[in-house]
């Protein structure tokens, strides 16, 4: 399993970096929308699914038994126990308006456990990465969540989904919450927010409504630094609310977003 895991890991660093150079030294001038997925402000480039290309035919090379499951639609059953789960291009948004802040976000599962994650964030020249019980490393530094604040001191990262009701709702939360937190960040890509939790660089970090290749790599690395992970009480991360924050806030968090009915329509 220790060297399944090394080999997992090394073919994420590999595909993750190569896809980001790509994107990064890529991107076309006149980058335009290439279509819309459940709404029209949920956009996808042709560089999202260049990307998705990309690193699908670098894991079906490196071991072709394995299943995948892309943003971009790639869906393989597979039948080696690992399943391999990627957003080629997190932060799309931003990626098509020059903004920094966007990553190659590749996972792999084994029967089902998330046991390597890995984010590359190119503009900032950082890579995330964590292996199950063995840490994470900002490139090949070893990194840990910062103590829990008060709740009313807490940095705390957000993010919003694509339909307009739920928009609607997740605002109403955001309402309520500005003025009990130190502030709220939108950073725009949900793996690169869930590292920055891993880092330091937020108190916490939650959203409603995400899908598993946006938080599968991230959601390891935030709590291999130390930082507790989860959805509803008792609950893991799930497209229904994904948390993550340091034991000290997480629970008031929680319970917070639980009184504010984050997680309604
Ligand atoms: C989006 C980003 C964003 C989050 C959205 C995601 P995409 O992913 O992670 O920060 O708020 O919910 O869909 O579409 O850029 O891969």
């Amino acid at each position: 399993r220790t060297a399944l895991k090394g080999e997992l890991l090394r073919i994420a660093l590999d595909a993750a970096d190569r896809a980001g150079t790509f994107l990064r030294d890529g991107r076309p001038e006149d980058l335009a929308v290439a279509a819309t997925k459940s709404s029209a402000v949920d956009v996808v480039t042709e560089m999202d699914i260049a990307s998705e290309k990309l690193i699908t035919g670098l894991l079906a090379e490196a071991r072709p038994e394995d299943g995948v499951l892309g943003e971009e639609g790639a869906s393989v059953e597979g039948t080696s126990g690992v399943q391999w789960v990627i957003d080629p291009l997190d932060g799309t948004v931003n990626y098509l308006y020059g903004l920094p802040s966007w990553a190659v976000s590749i996972a792999a599962r084994l029967d089902g456990e998330t046991v390597v994650g890995v984010v590359y964030a190119p503009m900032r020249g950082e890579t995330y990465r964590a292996v199950l019980g063995e840490g994470a490393h900002v490139n090949e530094r070893p990194t840990r969540v910062r103590p829990a604040p008060e709740f009313a001191q807490a940095l705390v990262g957000t993010g919003f989904g694509y339909l307009a009701e739920r928009r609607a709702r997740q605002a109403e939360v955001i309402r309520h919450l500005v003025p009990e937190v130190r502030d709220i960040r939108r950073g725009g890509s949900a793996a690169i927010d869930l590292c920055d939790v891993a880092l330091g660089r937020l108190d916490a970090y939650y959203e409603r409504g995400l899908h598993p290749w946006d938080y599968a790599a991230g959601d390891l690395v935030a709590r291999e630094a130390g930082a507790l992970t989860g959805g509803r009480p008792g609950e893991p991360v799930s497209p229904e609310l994904t948390l993550a924050a340091p034991p000290g806030l997480f629970e008031p968090l929680q319970a917070r977003l639980e009184a504010l009915g984050a997680w309604h329509d």
